[in-house]
């Protein structure tokens, strides 16, 4: 079997990477349309960094694992075609900022029709608005004229950042949708027989198409739910004294509420999370369910407050006033072990102190300054924002440390000597309850961590 991936980023990178390693008798070569991406995977340092993944690339790769810009020969050579494109939401016309802009998906299904002389299976990799497998599948048999035949499927991935490859080498359950006619259930076992490889049976799920599409969503906007419930939760916690760690432990104990997903931040970011829920209010819209729509935008919506409530505690806590006063940004990552900024929680913090005049020295392990100016639209030169290559020089001279990213280098660092370097008082805003606030306390910070 030959595979085709379109699209090398954070998921079609890793996700090929498990499956050339898993399964030595498939070729696989994953192209994309960007050349700078393509070469870094092709060099010594790839283009995103998830713990394990180097290791298993530089293993496959030239063996039966390819990175490659020839989007045409790869197609036409390959037997199953994985669509890996971003699906960022629309920013322009009709559902701006909520329907998932499909432009890039569209164009890998034309450039498949065009270009396929033998029949395919595509697959949808990508998260994608429910019944857009039927949109590819008609714009696939349309523009079809070397008598090609498509199956298309549903095969939403589940990984999470940081934790890529050992999600994907274990996974909770792979999904699987297909049509259930003789020929779509034909291509469905062709999918179960690869995963197979290394994925026990009985979590291979297999579904309709819709079925599928409509889970990746629903997983979600469930998973979001429980951090925006427990944020709001830390909310109340921080007005009425108790501690949003001991409540979620309290409540997480409960075996029909579990303890997974019950840290409370400074809010969810990441590609997925808003991203997918919009997608969910715009397709209810759109079915005329108003009342469910609204259901699931009171998620985002709930982060947003979380994400503008951190930055007001900031200024509550230091006068009322930020201005001209340096700020030490410990974290910019959405998360930690991952170089991913989109959606960081850490954007949308350091631009509402830019707009108090603040003066922000930031650092994060991962994320290249460049990006960090970019997504706060600051040329380089700006002197508002300085990128740091330690947590000890961006801190110091600081009147405040704000931990945005749950880096596990931060829970050692020497607080004491932070302490030292910065102006009294020296306050300590801890996004992600990393660190334990009596003993920062004790050294003498005005410290605090969320719903504490
Ligand atoms: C998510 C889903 O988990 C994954 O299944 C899907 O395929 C893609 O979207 P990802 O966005 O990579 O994965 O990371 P995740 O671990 O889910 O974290 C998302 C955000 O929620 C991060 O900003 C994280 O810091 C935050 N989070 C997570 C919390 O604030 N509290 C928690 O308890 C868990
Ligand atoms: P994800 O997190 O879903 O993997 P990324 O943005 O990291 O999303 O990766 C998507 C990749 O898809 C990008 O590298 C982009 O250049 C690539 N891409 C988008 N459209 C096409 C296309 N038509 N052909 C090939 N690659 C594409």
């Amino acid at each position: 079997m030959k595979i085709c991936c379109i699209g090398a980023g954070y998921v079609g990178g890793p996700t090929m990477a498990m499956i050339a390693s898993k399964c030595p008798e498939v070729t696989v070569t994953v192209v994309d349309i960007n050349a700078e991406r393509i070469a870094g995977w092709n060099s010594g340092t790839l283009p995103i960094f998830e713990p394990g993944l180097e290791e298993m690339v530089a293993l496959q790769r030239g063996k039966n694992l390819f990175f490659s810009t020839d989007v045409n020969d790869t197609i036409r050579d390959s037997d199953v075609i994985f669509i890996s494109v971003n699906t960022p939401t629309k920013t322009y016309g009709v559902g701006a900022g909520r329907a998932a802009d499909l432009r890039f998906v569209e164009s890998c299904a034309r450039q498949i029709a065009e270009v396929s002389d033998s029949d395919k299976i595509v697959v949808e990799k990508s998260t994608i608005p429910v019944r857009t497998a039927q949109s590819i599948k008609r714009i696939l048999d349309a523009s079809s004229h070397n008598g090609a035949k498509f199956q298309v499927l549903s095969n939403p991935e589940f990984l999470a950042e940081g934790t890529a490859m050992e999600d994907l080498e274990a996974p909770d359950r792979v999904l699987i949708g297909g049509e259930t006619t003789e020929e779509g259930l034909a291509a469905v076992g062709k999918l179960v027989d690869l995963y197979a490889h290394w994925v026990p049976r009985e979590r291979i799920l297999t579904t309709n198409l819709w079925s599928s599409e409509l889970s990746k969503l629903t997983a979600n906007a469930f998973l979001a739910q429980r951090i925006s419930s427990i944020n709001s939760i830390s909310a109340l916690c921080e007005a009425t004294g108790a501690d949003v760690d001991e409540v979620a432990h309290a409540i997480g104990q409960d075996s029909r509420i579990g303890p997974k997903f019950l840290k409370s931040s400074v809010g969810f970011g990441g590609s997925c999370f808003q991203k997918d829920i919009l997608n969910l209010v715009y397709l209810c819209e759109h079915f005329g369910l108003p009342e469910v729509a609204n259901y699931w935008q009171q998620v985002v919506e709930m982060n947003d407050y979380q994400k503008r409530r951190f930055t007001q505690r900031m200024l509550d806590a230091m006068f009322n006033t930020v201005s001209h006063k340096r700020i030490a940004i410990l974290g910019y990552a959405f998360k930690k072990d991952t170089n991913d900024t989109r959606e960081s929680a850490a954007i949308y913090v350091c631009r509402d102190l830019l707009e108090e005049q603040a003066h922000l020295a930031i650092y994060d392990l991962k994320v290249p300054a460049s990006e960090i100016y970019e997504t706060l639209g600051v040329f380089e030169d700006d002197d508002r924002v300085e990128v740091c290559d330690n947590a000890y020089s961006a801190a110091d001279g600081a009147h405040a440390v704000a931990i945005l990213t749950e880096w596990d280098a931060f829970k050692n660092l020497d607080y004491t000597r932070i302490y030292n370097s910065m102006p009294k008082p020296a306050f300590l805003f801890d996004g992600r309850n990393l660190l334990d606030i009596p003993a920062l306390q004790e050294i003498g910070f005005e410290a605090s961590g969320i719903g504490k």
